[in-house]
């Protein structure tokens, strides 16, 4: 779901993770999502009203409401409710129905999504009665994130821990895939060894994968990333293959390539790689004075060679002079979508949040300009749809 833009009402009730909720509502203004807040009387003496207030910069609505039909309004004026934490009583209260306190009030109330987030000792959490609220709570349409296993504040371990709330926003933006189509993207880079210690690579960060990843996995696409050594952290929604070298890049792409709709070549792959990996670490004494070199295998064009019909191809172009020109060459048969971009910023992109980049297509060319990877992403995903 595409989260940018939209009203969230944040519903906090009476556990021990409430305190949570404030960086899950930091979470999510980060995604340039609005927050407004509500809260049950026992939310209040976990953390106070003020917090949220002004972490929302807007009043929280509680048990002193501040107008008469203050649950509608908050209720008619969100896209998405999300209660988190949701004590095992609240969850009674929402089957319920009595509506008897704001949280379950805006919960009758509201007419969008919904989702509940359940955290609480382990036994109340397996127990039957919240076992089958939840069930209720799912055959009604509601959606529910799992609480995680771990330590919890009652020092048990097991099932009721309050997710991380880049989790729980991931799960909101980028969980259940709804279209039947999938991505397959490489990201991040490759390391060819020299011995077992060095090897042979480069800098890109995987950033650009990301957000590409993201965007088809917001607009409801199952995604699979071959990803090689990278920092860019992936959404848990992605399916991840983790690789090192160039070689195991190739593998796994040509064995996932029938499942995909789109591939998407944005892993800067090495193009040479030592002929021979020294088994042993190379000692000093040994210096290597020249390093022989042997071709990698080409991902794209292997990709090309045993494209499905109706597959899109996309691949990326990165060039240090005369870019459109040169990237123009790269324009093969067999590619839908070629991305070119510079090191206009010093360093090639690599881990800065943007980048100058242009598409080009059979159809149209975007020239070339400075832009958002996330702009990137979503021009791109527009270019395959
Ligand atoms: C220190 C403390 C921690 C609690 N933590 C939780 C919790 O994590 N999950 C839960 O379901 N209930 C927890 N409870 C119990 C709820 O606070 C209690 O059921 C309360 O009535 C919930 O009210 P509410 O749902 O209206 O906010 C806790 C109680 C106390 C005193």
């Amino acid at each position: 779901m595409v989260l940018l833009g939209k009203k969230i009402l944040l519903g906090i009730t009476g556990g021990i993770a409430a305190y949570k909720a404030c960086e899950l509502l930091r979470v999510l203004q980060k995604r340039l999502v609005q927050v407004r807040v509500v809260m049950t009387d026992e939310a209040t003496k976990f953390v106070g009203p003020t917090t949220f207030a002004a972490l929302s910069n807007f009043p929280v609505y509680t048990k002193n409401a501040e107008t008469a039909l203050q649950h509608i309004d908050y209720a008619q004026w969100a896209d998405i409710y999300i209660i988190a934490p949701c004590s095992a009583t609240s969850l009674a209260r929402l089957i319920s129905g009595t509506g008897e306190e704001p949280v379950s009030l805006c919960f009758l109330a509201m007419p969008g999504e919904k989702w509940v987030v359940p955290a609480m000792n382990s036994v109340m959490y397996n127990s039957p009665a919240v076992q089958k609220n939840l069930q209720t709570l799912r055959s009604w349409g509601v959606k529910v994130v799992e609480p995680e296993f771990g330590y919890l504040a009652c020092g048990m371990e097991g099932q009721g821990k309050f997710p991380e709330p880049e989790d729980i926003a991931d799960e909101i933006e980028f969980g259940e895939p709804s279209a039947k189509k999938t991505l397959l993207i490489t990201i991040g880079r490759t390391q060819e060894a020299i011995d077992p210690v060095r090897y042979i690579s480069n800098r890109s960060s995987g950033k650009t994968g990301e957000a590409i990843a993201k965007e088809f996995l917001r607009n409801g696409w199952r995604v699979f990333a071959v990803c090689g050594p990278m920092e860019a952290k992936l959404p848990k929604q992605c399916e991840k293959i983790e690789v090192k070298d160039a070689e195991s890049m190739n593998k796994a792409v040509l064995k996932m390539q029938a499942k995909a709709n789109v591939i998407v070549h944005c892993a800067a792959v090495a193009d040479y790689r030592p002929k021979r990996a020294a088994s042993q670490k190379i000692k000093n004494s040994r210096a290597v004075q020249k390093l022989e070199l042997e071709e990698t295998s080409n991902i794209l064009t292997n990709t090309i060679k045993n494209k499905k019909k109706g597959q899109k191809i996309v691949s990326f172009a990165l060039e240090t002079e005369n870019a459109w020109e040169n990237a123009k060459n790269k324009f093969k048969n067999g590619i839908d979508v070629l991305i070119v971009n510079t090191p206009a910023s010093g360093n090639g992109g690599f881990g800065d949040d943007f980048v100058e980049y242009g598409i080009l297509t059979k159809n149209q060319s975007i020239e070339l300009a400075f832009g958002s990877k996330e702009g990137l992403a979503s021009r791109l995903f527009e270019c395959t749809k």
